[in-house]
């Protein structure tokens, strides 16, 4: 496992110097917005409470999360971060984390959830999908959900909700904005992760540095993203490892 860890933090420093040279290359973050799903009517919660006291299956909002479909190769950023780096060990898989009260089916399928007009410091967030036995996962679902700026959810659309596909290296990235935070909770983003055809792990990431991480029920460090100031926003990276072959 030690070594494990300490591959993992040479290949993040890897991707550390290769986001941020991408980012510096396109000026800052760039848009990709690449809807295509069919949004379906969602009858939002009432009032915005903590996800953190849901349970681990909440009651309503049950997922059918979008039907993992063969994935196209994701372009632009992510064809710029190093490959997958070689390993013959097993590794820990990402922890799962209750999905909340605000999750939303049926998102557009898209690398980018920024908009005109959402104001918040943008976020590149970059990295691979693997199995346990450090093999990219191709094709693997990602389905991502936050709050705006303002540490509120979009319940009647799909603001900063947005699915897309790891490409054939397991490689991810999305363009969107630092959440904001609401009553009950620390600095998060919600993710659904699915290899083809397996178990969908529901989990959340965190941020370094937040003084409401500690106090935060259910945060968990070893869902930390490794953050970096970048050109135009901020940088993050995260890798996620399936219980998978
Ligand atoms: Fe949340």
């Amino acid at each position: 496992m030690l070594w494990s860890l300490s591959r993992r933090v040479l290949w993040r420093k890897a991707v550390v110097v290769a986001v941020t040279a991408a980012v510096a290359a396109c000026g800052g973050l760039t848009r990709n917005n690449r809807q295509s799903a069919a949004p379906t009517a969602q009858t939002g919660p009432g009032a915005q409470t903590s996800d953190a006291a849901q349970p681990a299956a909440p009651a309503t909002r049950q997922p059918a999360p979008a039907t993992a479909q063969p994935a196209p190769a994701q372009s632009g950023d992510a064809g710029q971060l190093p490959p997958t780096p070689a390993c013959d060990d097993g590794d820990d898989p990402t922890p799962p984390q209750t999905a909340g009260p605000f999750y939303t089916p049926d998102t557009p399928l898209r690398t980018s959830l920024l908009a005109p007009g959402l104001g918040g410091t943008r976020l590149l967030l970059t990295g691979h999908v693997l199995s346990t036995q450090c093999a990219p996962v191709a094709g693997a679902l990602l389905d991502f959900w936050h709050t705006d700026n303002a540490g509120n959810y979009d319940n009647e659309g799909y603001t900063f909700r947005g699915h897309q596909f790891a490409d054939d290296e397991g490689r991810f990235t999305l363009e969107t904005i630092v959440p904001g935070i609401y009553p009950g909770r620390t600095r998060h983003i919600h993710v659904r992760v699915q290899a083809p055809g397996q178990p969908i792990l529901t989990t959340q990431l965190y941020f370094p540095g937040e003084s409401g991480n500690q106090g935060d029920g259910i945060f968990n460090p070893a869902l930390l993203v490794s953050l970096q100031d970048a050109p135009g926003g901020t940088a993050a990276q995260f890798t996620f490892v399936l219980d998978v072959p």
